[in-house]
């Protein structure tokens, strides 16, 4: 019989996804319309993270769809990047309520999907968007100082940057944003993965 040839990952992010939208881990189940677990290219070399789901994402399932996702669409595309080549998540994959950050307990429930997805992907490099991905997977560091620079941690390259909703309405975060993301596309093209910065450099 017939069967399709799904690019390596596709079923297990499927599965890790599947588990998501009926997961009951944390309290932010209880208000969600849809879980988001993120979308993209199961081989992709660049992973976005940012916080968690907003109004239209979790309307429609789907990461970054509303006023932050236009930046970034913008952000990506400028840059030469297509969002089918990435692969787009959260730290937690349901909406707080109001949109609060989430708590430490509901990110400490919702890592392990990350991590998972992280496992399947392989990504070259992770870029964080803004200070909960920074805070969540590397520590309290400043993002302002962060930004633009890559750190290695745990075997994976990270870059810093803002987060779009940040960005929206500061025309020169936007500016610095649209930069960050131009230069995420030029260390795709070099391989600088031995060559993040130590995090001792932040202390
Ligand atoms: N903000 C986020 O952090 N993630 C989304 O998916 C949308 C807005
Ligand atoms: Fe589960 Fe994460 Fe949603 Fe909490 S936020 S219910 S841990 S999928």
């Amino acid at each position: 019989m017939f069967k399709a040839v799904l690019m390596p990952g596709a079923n297990e992010l499927e599965k890790i996804a599947a588990e998501i939208v009926t997961c009951v881990k944390c309290p932010l189940h209880k208000n969600r319309a849809n879980a988001v677990p993120g979308e993209g290219n199961p081989r992709a070399e660049v992973m976005l993270i940012g916080e968690a789901p907003g109004a239209e994402e979790d309307k429609q399932g789907r990461p970054f769809v509303g006023a932050a996702g236009r930046l970034l669409n913008e952000a990506l595309e400028k840059a030469g990047f297509s969002r089918e080549e990435v692969f787009i998540t959260n730290i937690v994959k349901c909406r707080p309520p109001r949109n609060r950050v989430p708590t430490e307990d509901e990110r400490r429930a919702c890592l392990p999907y990350l991590h998972r997805q992280l496992e399947v992907i392989k990504p070259k490099i992770i870029c964080l968007l803004g200070r909960t991905p920074l805070e969540t997977l590397i520590g309290p560091y400043s993002i302002s100082k962060m930004r633009g620079r890559t750190i290695e941690k745990d075997g994976w390259l990270f870059f810093l940057t803002y987060h779009p909703a940040a960005a929206i309405y500061n025309p020169s975060l936007k500016e610095q944003f649209l930069k960050d993301i131009q230069k995420l596309r030029e260390l795709i093209h070099r391989d600088e993965r031995r060559r993040g910065s130590s995090l001792d450099e932040f202390l």
